[in-house]
């Protein structure tokens, strides 16, 4: 049986190849998308999830705004890593479907409540709609089957010293999540700058057939710049690891640790502090994840965007 998931995302253009790898997966079943402010804000997330799903002929998964700022700070955006779109480079349509008319937050309620099987949550961008969930229905939570989520670091950060991106924005909803008692598996930069794709393999993408496949080398494109200038000599495909975990498990090495929240630290706020030793002696919660056969998980985004080429994505 396909395993249901809900993506949640604020597509970003590793937002956007995480969703598309999920669609295309005959082992995933994507019930819903919701989209969160992060990358971008959150007018500009939800039209971007709708544009690529449109643009890969997918039009019977529901698309639903969430949250538009964290649940205590400001938002925080990153266009100097994804443009003022969100999703800068390839020219999308506008997008050929309406969003849900219920929010991210209804929109998971129903479909968790109403699946004869629990769902994993593969949250990509800050944690604020999954809080926001676990707060307004925490009944729901034994229905949750896994949290497999793109977000923090077990060393160093990217968007500070200490903290990365989507963990940063909003450390108070990444607390209650971190705390929920749900599984949860951490993708974080320890994984994700090992999961770099080079330029050779994004021109491989680019003839491989298919205007999928070309649109998601046009994203690369623009991704890599950034991170070529940042002395990257790839680009980190972080999202798409939450979705290659459920996927393809034995492409990853993980260890099962604590894992706290910083929500105040002078220089630390919005760090994942990940007890690698086992010193405080709290409950294991989160599979860490270190390391990744790249190689194996290239072929997989390949194999990934093969099967729009060949009209096998359900539409
Ligand atoms: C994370 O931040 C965002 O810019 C990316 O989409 C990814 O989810 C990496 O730190
Ligand atoms: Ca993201």
């Amino acid at each position: 049986m396909k395993k249901p998931i809900i993506m949640d995302c604020d597509p970003g253009h590793d937002d956007a190849i995480a969703l598309l790898m999920a669609l295309a997966n005959e082992r995933l079943e994507v019930r819903a998308v919701t989209t969160v402010g992060g990358n971008q804000t959150s007018a500009k997330t939800l039209i971007n999830a709708m544009k690529v799903l449109s643009f890969a002929g997918i039009h019977h998964v529901p698309v639903a705004a969430g949250a538009s700022k964290p649940l205590v700070r400001d938002l925080e955006i990153a266009p100097e890593v994804h443009g003022d779109s969100g999703l800068d480079g390839p020219e999308l349509p506008e997008p050929a479907f309406s969003a849900s008319p219920l929010s991210a937050l209804e929109l998971m309620e129903k479909v968790i409540s109403e699946s004869q099987v629990p769902i994993t949550l593969v949250p990509t961008g800050p944690l604020t709609n999954i809080a926001r969930l676990l707060i307004a229905a925490p009944h729901l939570k034994q229905k949750i089957e896994r949290i497999s989520l793109m977000g923090g670091s077990a060393v160093g950060g990217n968007w500070t010293p200490a903290a990365e991106f989507n963990i940063m924005v909003d450390p108070e909803a990444a607390e209650i999540v971190f705390e929920s008692g749900i599984p949860i598996t951490m993708c974080g930069l320890d994984v994700t700058h090992k999961a770099q794709i080079f330029n050779s393999e994004i021109e491989e993408i680019r003839q491989q057939g298919g205007k999928v496949a070309v649109m998601v080398a046009e994203l690369l494109d623009f991704f890599a710049k950034f991170h070529q200038e940042m002395g990257f000599e790839g680009s980190p495909l972080h999202d798409p690891c939450a979705v290659a975990w459920l996927i393809k498990p034995e492409l990853f090495i993980s260890q099962n640790l604590h894992v706290d929240i910083e929500t105040c630290g002078e220089y630390t706020d919005g760090a994942t502090v990940v007890d690698i030793h086992g010193i405080t002696g709290k409950e294991k919660q989160v599979d860490v994840v270190f390391d990744i056969d790249r190689e194996g998980f290239i072929q997989l985004l390949k194999d990934s965007l093969q099967c729009y080429h060949q009209g096998e994505v359900r539409s």
